[in-house]
C-alpha cells in the first residue's frame, strides 16, 4: 500500500506495538500532509487548548504522550511558550519529524524525544514531569486504559494529566472503570470527562469527537 492512501481505516486495524511501529514507519514522511493538512485533524490543536484552559500557568515541565510528528508540542509551545516539553512515541520515524518541529522563535520544540513502548513500565530520566498531554494516542489497537497506570509514576505529585480518548475506544475498553478503580486507589483525583472536536467544521470526519480526561496525579 503507498503512503498516500494510509488512513483512519488502516490507522484503527492495528492490534499491537509491533503492528503499530510498521504503520508510523511507513506513514511518518507524509503524516503531516496527507492526513493533518488533507482531513483538517485539529485534535493536536484542540488538546492543547484544552490544557491551556485547565493547566495552571506555573506548570513547565511536560511530556507529550504519543508523540507522533510533534504537532501536540508544537501547538502547546505557541500557547505556552515557557514550557520545557519532552516526547515519547513508540516509532523512531514519527520521532524522527518530531525533531524538525519548531517553536516561534526558531528553537526546537522538543528539549528530549524518547522512543518507548508505552503499554509497559516506562523509564524515563527526566521525570518526575508537572503534566503529561496526550492526543490521538488513546485510540483502537494503540493505548488502552491500562496504559494510564504506567503513565502515573512519570508525573510529580499533583502532577496533571490532560489526555486525549477516541469516543469509541473510551466506551469499548472502560476508560471510565480504570478511572474510578484509579480514584479508589488514591492514585488520581476525581477525573473531569471534557469533549473536543477532532476535525475541522470542512472536514469529512466533521462531527467526531474524543474524549479529554483532566486529573491530577497523587504520588
Ligand atoms: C495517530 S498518531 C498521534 C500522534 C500525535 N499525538 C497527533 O495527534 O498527531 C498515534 C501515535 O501513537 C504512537 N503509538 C502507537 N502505539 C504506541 C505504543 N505502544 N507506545 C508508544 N507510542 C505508540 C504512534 O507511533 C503514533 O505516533
Amino acid at each position: 500500500m503507498s503512503e498516500e492512501v494510509i488512513g483512519l481505516d488502516e490507522a484503527y486495524s492495528v492490534k499491537t506495538p509491533e503492528d503499530n511501529k510498521r504503520l508510523y514507519a511507513k506513514w511518518a514522511a507524509t503524516y503531516d500532509s496527507s492526513f493533518v493538512d488533507a482531513k483538517q485533524y485539529r485534535y493536536p490543536k484542540a488538546i492543547s487548548e484544552c490544557f491551556d484552559q485547565v493547566v495552571t500557568d506555573d506548570v513547565v515541565r511536560v511530556l507529550d504522550i504519543g508523540t507522533g510528528t510533534g504537532l501536540t508540542g508544537m501547538y502547546l509551545s505557541r500557547l505556552r511558550t515557557g514550557v520545557v516539553l519532552d516526547g515519547m512515541d513508540i516509532s523512531p520515524e514519527m520521532l524522527g519529524q518530531a525533531k524538525l518541529k519548531q517553536r516561534t522563535d526558531g528553537s526546537a520544540v522538543y528539549r528530549a524525544l524518547y522512543e518507548r513502548d508505552l503499554t509497559r513500565d516506562v523509564p524515563n530520566e527526566n521525570a518526575p514531569y508537572e503534566a503529561l498531554i496526550s492526543s490521538g494516542t488513546f485510540t483502537h489497537g494503540h493505548l488502552g486504559p491500562q496504559c494510564l497506570r504506567n503513565l502515573l509514576p512519570l508525573l510529580a505529585n499533583n502532577g496533571w494529566l490532560v489526555v486525549g480518548v477516541n469516543n469509541e475506544h473510551f466506551e469499548a475498553k472502560g476508560f471510565a472503570g480504570e478511572l474510578e478503580s484509579l480514584v479508589a486507589l488514591g492514585a488520581i483525583t476525581q477525573p473531569q470527562i471534557l469533549r473536543i472536536d477532532v476535525y475541522e467544521p470542512g472536514s469529512v470526519h466533521h462531527g467526531d469527537q474524543a474524549r479529554v480526561i483532566v486529573t491530577r496525579a497523587i504520588n
